[in-house]
């Protein structure tokens, strides 16, 4: 049985947007579009069911911006043309008619690219090869290939696709918000980390010249949406290839970080890590959470890793957190609100949801 302070089921404003409550569903990714990226009638079914089983907000998996470096798996969705945002369109549409509210995450592979249609080479800050090996579950194998560093060019043509994507996202798709990815080891946070980022160059250097590309994201992503929808980003140290990963400053940089995206105006950040609750840096207590919420006084605070424990979640609300966001409990349940609404004991996860590949199984689609 879970049971969370019910204030979680109370609503919640990010922007402009009302939500009915503070649950959101994590973006997951599930290689399951078309091979051209167009959201199916099973991926609306998919998401369909977390707005009928109580979820506030629905982020999706994160979607490519761009038809050059942006896609990083096979059969990921995309928004990089008008006839994928047109796909998006009746996700959004039953999203709503269950009264939930449904972001689209934004996404940039750069060197963790492991199935792009438009580019054979894949690109970086630097050419720096990735840690670790490619996910088996998004049909990768082996090393990840060693990037190109991006010129000035392919720099300008990333933010650009950021802002095309989120243009088609908010006026085309119908999302209600957009969520920039600016975490977990992608093309944003290979910018913001010291070992991918060796530039000399105004985009590489301390952390506040290496936080500069989200910056200069959220601007033009800002800039493209206006105050239609909510513009939010989301964070991490770990990675998807280097969980343990430590900002190098520790928490100076959180308050760079932190302090930067607050004075870009983003409307919410969602903070991730693989256990959201424990301090972030060996020295000092304090969560990323709670970092987050003392540097980015005001912004919506989003926080996800493993919440679905009720102590866990509890302590990232009292560090500051507004909303929860749920990954594999949300898979087992995306009926998680109206269970915890009614007190009613949770499905345990089953990872062989995700094998041998991640995409959407029709056991899920019988589920709520
Ligand atoms: C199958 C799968 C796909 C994921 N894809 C994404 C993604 O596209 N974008 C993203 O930001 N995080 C992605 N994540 C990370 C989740 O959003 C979340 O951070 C992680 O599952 C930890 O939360 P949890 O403990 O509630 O599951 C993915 C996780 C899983 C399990």
């Amino acid at each position: 049985m879970i049971d969370y302070n019910q204030q979680i089921l109370t609503p919640y404003d990010i922007g402009n947007r009302r939500l009915r409550n503070r649950l959101a569903v994590a973006p997951m990714t599930r290689v399951s579009g078309t091979e051209a990226g167009l959201a199916t009638a099973e991926i609306a079914r998919y998401y369909e069911r977390f707005a009928k089983g109580g979820f506030g907000l629905v982020i999706t998996e994160g979607l490519y911006t761009d038809q050059k470096y942006a896609q990083g798996y096979p059969f990921q969705p995309g928004l990089s043309d008008v006839e994928q945002a047109k796909a998006w369109r009746r996700v959004t549409d039953l999203v709503r008619a269950h009264n939930g509210s449904v972001f689209a995450q934004l996404m940039h592979a750069g060197a963790l690219n492991q199935g792009n249609r438009f580019e054979t080479a894949t690109a970086a800050p630097s050419a720096v090869r990735p840690k670790g090996t490619q996910m088996k579950f998004y049909y990768g194998e082996g090393q990840y290939p060693l990037p190109q560093a991006m010129s000035d060019e392919d720099i300008a043509d990333a933010i650009a696709g950021f802002a095309q994507a989120a243009v088609l996202a908010t006026h085309t798709a119908g999302f209600d918000g957009i969520e920039i990815h600016g975490a977990n080891g992608y093309l944003l946070d290979q910018f913001l980390t010291d070992y991918t980022n060796q530039r000399d160059d105004r985009w590489g250097g301390n952390v506040q010249a290496r936080i500069r590309l989200t910056l200069e994201v959220i601007k033009a992503v800002r800039a493209a949406v206006g105050t239609l929808a909510p513009v939010g980003v989301r964070i991490s140290q770990s990675k998807v290839n280097d969980y343990e990963h430590k900002w190098a400053e520790g928490e100076a940089a959180a308050e760079v970080i932190f302090g930067s995206l607050k004075d870009a105006g983003v409307d919410f950040i969602h903070v991730t890590e693989f256990e959201a609750w424990k301090p972030a840096f060996i020295e000092g207590n304090a969560s990323l959470v709670e970092l987050a919420r003392r540097y980015a006084s005001q912004v919506a605070i989003i926080a996800n890793g493993g919440l679905d424990v009720p102590h866990h979640a509890e302590q990232v609300l009292r560090d500051g957190a507004d909303m929860i966001a749920l990954g594999k409990a949300a898979l087992a349940n995306p009926d998680l609100p109206s269970r915890l609404a009614t007190h009613t004991t949770l499905a345990e996860f089953d990872a062989s949801i995700l094998g041998p590949i991640a995409n959407i199984k029709d056991s899920e689609l019988a589920l709520a």
